[in-house]
């Protein structure tokens, strides 16, 4: 650890502020203790720099493992899907599910046009009260003629302006408005938080009060994907349990998380599981999707399971509906070479493609967690992974990893310095002679 005033000489100085990446990675190597492996882990020159054009103060870059899951059935298509994730089991999870929809149909999904909102406050500072909302209200026209050249490229690509709404707020003698406007392939922040802004002066003229602030909203109602699967109860048939009773149990499990908040949280962080880690992978803004998928969740004041199953005869039933804000172009999607790789990888789908298949992913993820948990629990899968894991940690590489996970399992080894020993014995053992 640093003493503060240590901390502020090295990391506050100009040369470690301004100076390049390499400079910063040099007083790193020098000051910090313990960089050894963070700087021998992530030496690429073109990642440095590109690290370096992306993010403020980098000092390198953090390689969160790329795995592909699949094949899913989507719409008819079969796709691999890229998932960056630091979980193990997600996207063996989203393959085993995948590839029991895959055989009865697949999933098939939807998407509402990618709508976003943005709001802008304005502080009443000539007394006009609730009356404000009228004024703002007949000047739409305005508004919008204001905001035109700013769209017109969105409009020309089918989208831009889809209207206003106002409000008062009594309580912060606030008016706000909300722009909302079809952002067709990008995430929108920086369209909406522009023209938010563009009209900031129009608005304070026709009200005579001040904005307070001008700023999209993450809730994303309005930009909503649906995903769904059938499948006949048979196809869950396992040793010592009926398919009818897991299917019974997964019904019971899902509409538990619509009544249990506690539960709810845990169902939809499972579901997030996948999509977050597409959403990764296409570098696309994890934050933004994951603060809409919860509000959504609690929009009716408690916190419920995004997905519903039931059965009809002996058929099971699930769907997930809820918002994905993801975006093809824009920020660092097109940018950075693993997201175009993945888009690439999923045929270049435009925005409301890729929400249709975050969707199915999301639901992939929720079927294995909950076929999972109504079964034999998900703690069996976690430890061989785990074991995956402390075999790394032991020092085991390439074909070994495999081989001394096996050793692991065996002899129920649990910590690293136990696994780190046998490891040593067992490379002798099998020393070539
Ligand atoms: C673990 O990352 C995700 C689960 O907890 C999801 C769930 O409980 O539904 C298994």
């Amino acid at each position: 650890m640093f003493s503060r005033g240590t901390m502020k000489k090295v990391f506050s100085g100009k040369k470690f502020r301004l100076g390049p990446v390499h400079q910063r990675r040099s007083i790193i190597e020098a000051e910090s203790p313990g960089s050894e492996d963070f700087l021998h882990s992530g030496r690429d020159e073109e990642m440095l720099s590109l690290s370096e054009a992306m993010v403020e103060q980098a000092v390198g870059y953090m390689a969160v493992p790329l795995g592909l899951a699949g094949p899913l059935l989507i719409d008819g298509r079969q796709y691999m899907i890229p998932l960056a994730t630091e979980e193990p089991s997600v996207i063996a999870a989203c393959s085993f599910a995948g590839g029991l929809t895959a055989r009865h149909g697949g999933i098939s999904t939807s998407a509402s046009d990618p709508v976003m909102a943005a709001q802008i406050f304005i502080e009443d500072k000539g007394g006009l009260g609730s009356a404000g909302i009228e004024i703002i209200q007949a000047a739409q026209e305005s508004i919008k003629d204001k905001l035109m050249p700013m769209l017109l490229s969105m409009e020309n690509r089918g989208g831009g302006w889809r209207g206003m709404e106002t409000d008062w707020m009594e309580s912060e003698r606030i008016f706000f408005v909300t722009l909302k406007i079809d952002v067709r392939d990008a995430m929108g922040a920086n369209l909406l938080n522009s023209a938010a802004e563009r009209v900031r002066p129009l608005l304070e003229q026709l009200t005579g009060g001040q904005v307070l602030m001008a700023i999209l909203s993450n809730r994303c109602e309005n930009r909503i994907a649906r995903a769904a699967f059938s499948l006949p109860v048979k196809s869950l048939l396992r040793p010592g349990s009926g398919g009818r009773e897991t299917a019974e149990r997964i019904v019971k499990a899902a509409r538990i998380a619509r009544k249990n908040s506690d539960r709810a949280v845990t169902h939809n962080k499972g579901i997030m599981n996948g999509i977050s880690a597409l959403a990764l992978a296409a570098c696309n803004d994890t934050r933004a999707i994951e603060a809409a998928a919860h509000a959504y969740a609690c929009r009716d004041g408690q916190c419920r399971g995004l997905s519903e199953y039931w059965l009809e005869g002996n058929v099971l039933h699930g769907s997930l509906e809820m918002p994905l804000p993801f975006a093809v172009t824009g920020g660092a999607v097109d940018f950075h070479p693993t997201s175009r790789w993945a888009l690439a990888l999923l045929d270049n789908p435009d925005a409301r493609g890729l929400s249709r298949i975050a969707a199915a992913v999301g639901l992939m993820q929720n079927l294995a967690a909950l076929r999972a948990l109504v079964c034999e629990g998900i703690q069996e899968g976690h430890l061989s992974l785990h074991a995956r894991r402390l075999s790394f940690s032991a020092g085991a590489r390439g074909e070994d990893i495999g081989a001394y996970t096996q050793v692991i399992r065996r002899e129920a080894i649990r910590s690293r310095s136990a696994a780190m020993n046998r490891f040593k014995r067992w490379k002798k053992e099998h020393a070539p002679l």
